[in-house]
């Protein structure tokens, strides 16, 4: 079997860390042991490139009880959990490609291994594999019968393949899915990138000045666990709804030039370049501490802060904190290479909101695979009663229940002519 990962050695350690991932993921443990009796995957060749994670491990290792023949690369050179990518290799026979920390070079090496796999289908994180896979491999696009992408970065690059007409087979867009942008993005990223951000700095958030780039879900969620840490918040946008909807959540909203001399902390979840640029970066605070969580290294415009210090090395003064010393000697520390700072510093998000991510996942490709020959090349959503049946899965496996429309409501709502 062809692999690439860090140390095998440290497999016995990532199986441990997979089941403590599994007992929190019920909804994808179901899904799994229907897999295992329907085989509806039964010979699909998959290409996954997500986040190596323990969370993905159990993804995985649903896709191949589903009779699925599964590889695996990293979706980012900084996320991969090497114990985990050596347990997939030792016990499930799955191989994987991804080392963490690996250089650009590698990273996209790992995209072609696991192209070498000749899928059927793809599984993407961020649209680097479909990426590679139609400008540098466009004699096996054909081989493609479907994709799945997971994140909002992934699917605003796939809608722009497709409005281009470069996208050569369909993709459900799992980030779409009600059960995963509501949960995985607002309250996965809310926690993730707190606990990234103190995992790399263990600093007081109380009475700090935390400055949130974007307020879509995921702005949103780490703009609330902020403030629930005691931070004073500031939201920057350039949408104006969202900048209205962050001021009357509470928060003070103004550009980011204003906001860069009044922040302790700046954490950047836009999905857009050099938002954090070299003019901000000129009036911040000494000691200013700079975060991306948004998909891409291109938030930060790192290079700026290069050129800022006139050239000088950063000073590794913490793992995943690097120190800049500007020109006047104001220090700018920025944490994880500016890459997502919650599985660059921290474990990503937790097993227990990925549960219903990677449902979206493992039922999205069964989906695909039975309706993709109908389907044009375009991107697709999850049918609602699908994403509703993972919420109500997911609520049972909570002990939680809820009511049901009566008859009577339920007519009256498919009516209209009742009134006052
Ligand atoms: N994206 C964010 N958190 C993740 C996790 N724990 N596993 C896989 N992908 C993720």
């Amino acid at each position: 079997m062809n692999y690439h990962v860090k140390d095998l050695n440290l497999a016995a350690a990532g199986r441990q860390k997979i089941a403590w991932a599994e007992q929190e993921m019920p909804v994808l443990r179901l899904i799994r042991e229907r897999f295992a009796k329907e085989q509806p995957l039964k010979g699909v060749r998959i290409s996954a490139c997500l986040h190596i994670t323990s969370e993905t491990a159990a993804l995985a290792r649903t896709l191949q009880a589903g009779g699925a023949d599964v590889v695996l690369c990293a979706s980012n050179p900084l996320s991969t959990q090497d114990e985990v990518a050596a347990a997939l290799v030792a016990y499930d026979e799955i191989p994987v490609f991804a080392i963490k920390g690996e250089d650009n070079a590698t990273y996209y090496q790992h995209l072609h291994a696991a192209l070498d796999h000749h899928p059927h289908m793809t599984m993407d994180d961020g649209c680097d594999l479909v990426s590679v896979l139609h400008k540098e491999r466009p004699q096996q696009v054909g081989e493609v019968r479907v994709g799945t992408e997971e994140t909002t970065t992934g699917v605003i690059r796939l809608r722009a393949m497709a409005k281009e007409g470069a996208l050569k087979y369909p993709v459900l867009a799992v980030n779409d899915s009600m059960t995963k942008h509501y949960f995985d993005n607002r309250y996965g990223t809310g926690q993730s990138t707190i606990d990234g951000l103190l995992r790399a700095t263990n600093i007081l958030l109380a009475g700090r000045t935390v400055v949130i780039s974007g307020y879509g879900w995921c702005g949103r969620g780490v703009a609330a666990r902020a403030r629930g840490m005691g931070a004073h918040v500031i939201v920057t946008e350039v949408d104006p709804l969202r900048a209205l909807e962050a001021l009357m959540d509470g928060y003070q909203v103004m550009p980011l030039i204003e906001a860069a001399r009044r922040g302790d902390v700046f954490i950047t979840v836009t999905g857009d370049k050099n938002v954090i640029d070299e003019p901000h970066l000129r009036v911040m605070k000494d000691g200013a501490i700079l975060a991306n969580a948004g998909h891409f290294n291109a938030e930060i415009n790192i290079p700026a802060l290069r050129a800022l210090s006139n050239g000088q090395p950063p000073v590794q003064v913490r793992p995943f904190v690097e120190q800049y010393t500007l020109k006047d000697g104001r220090r700018i520390n920025l944490l994880g290479d500016g890459r997502l700072i919650n599985l660059a510093a921290a474990e990503g998000h937790p097993a227990a909101v990925m549960d219903m991510s990677f449902a979206n996942q493992a039922l999205g490709a069964e989906y695909m695979l039975k309706h993709g020959a109908t389907l044009k090349p375009d991107v697709y959503t999850i049918p609602v009663e699908i994403d509703r049946e993972i919420a109500r899965l997911k609520l049972q496996s909570m002990g939680v229940e809820i009511d049901a429309l009566t008859e009577e409501q339920a007519r009256y709502l498919a009516s209209w002519e009742e009134g006052t």
